[in-house]
């Protein structure tokens, strides 16, 4: 793996994404531990993202549980179709949140979270684990996280 990252100056988010994506690859290589991997990439997400929460949910016996993750303290298990989490799973696709408040059922860790994206990731056509991004600000996730990050989650798909 590599053992530095670089991380982007730029205040451009797409800039930031494009020198991350190919380091999360090569941060990854080799090694065949999942949670290993999905650790280095939860760190190398808010290092260079600077994301307020950043972390996985894996599917173990039909409850979403806490993996490995950077920030405050979070909720362990979440039920299907519960939050934004449990939504994703299983609806199977990328849920973005612009205003916490306004998601029904959404699941406040933190009171501090206002903005959110839940991104699944497949084994079998069926979602093997969620990544969830929380922001302390309203809005401030976009289609460029989502095309970033579903990269991210392709990626990670060849690691399950
Ligand atoms: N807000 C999420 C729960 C997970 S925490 O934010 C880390 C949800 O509604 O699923």
């Amino acid at each position: 793996m590599a053992e530095e990252l670089l991380v982007s100056t730029s205040s451009d988010k797409k800039e930031k994404y494009n020198t991350l994506i190919p380091q999360v690859e090569a941060l990854t290589s080799g090694e065949p531990d999942l949670i290993a991997n999905l650790s280095n990439i939860a760190a190398a997400l808010r290092q260079t993202m600077g994301f307020f929460w950043v972390g996985f949910y894996l599917v173990k016996n039909n409850q979403l549980v806490l993996g490995p993750f950077q920030g405050p303290i979070a909720c362990t298990r979440i039920d299907f179709g519960k939050g934004v989490c449990g939504a994703s799973w299983k609806e199977k696709r990328t849920i973005l949140v612009p205003n916490v408040d306004e998601f029904p059922g959404h699941i406040a860790c933190s009171s501090a979270s206002k903005s959110e994206i839940v991104l699944p990731a497949f084994k079998n056509g069926e979602v093997a684990l969620v990544l969830d991004v929380d922001s302390d600000r309203l809005n401030d996730f976009d289609h460029n996280d989502q095309v970033a990050l579903e990269k991210v989650m392709r990626h990670i798909e060849k690691l399950l």
